[in-house]
């Protein structure tokens, strides 16, 4: 059976509460949840995990290297900012899906660039808690076709 990492990155903890007009209404452990159905739904395994630390998350990455399949990484803002975690999805070479709640490229100019983009199969961003949904499906179907 397949397993799938599910990483939320920094301040993703606090949703619902954090500018719901651009992160919607829906707590982290509502989208876990939908993903945990979906998951039952694809008949796959789902760990989750969210930290606010650069170095936990990229910990996390070290630790699914043979326990899991993929990787689906919503990085928050470490998506601008960290080799450090772009270095150890190279590094454990486990296909990864970024995703994010909003459209990072019709935002502020420092969210355009993704250091995670190059090191991804692909990149969902844009459609609410929707992108989790699309990016397990994204990151399922890439592994049960290669
Ligand atoms: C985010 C977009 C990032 O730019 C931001 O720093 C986040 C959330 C998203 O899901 O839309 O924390 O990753």
């Amino acid at each position: 059976m397949l397993t799938i990492q599910v990483l939320h990155g920094p301040n993703l903890n606090l949703l619902g509460k954090r500018e719901p007009e651009i992160y919607g209404q829906q707590t982290l452990d509502t989208i876990n949840q939908m993903l945990a159905e979906e998951a039952r739904r694809l008949q796959i395994a789902i760990e989750f995990f969210q930290s606010n630390h650069e170095g936990a998350l990229v910990d996390q990455i070290q630790a699914a290297m043979g326990q899991v399949q993929g990787i689906l990484i919503n990085p928050g803002a470490y998506t601008h900012t960290s080799v450090a975690i772009r270095d150890a999805i190279a590094a454990v070479a486990i296909p990864t899906v970024e995703v994010h709640l909003s459209n990072i490229h019709r935002r502020e100019p420092f969210r355009h660039h993704s250091y995670i983009a190059p090191v991804a199969v692909g990149q969902i961003s844009g459609f609410g808690a929707e992108s989790y949904r699309l990016g397990l499906h994204a990151l399922v179907n890439h592994l049960q076709s290669s």
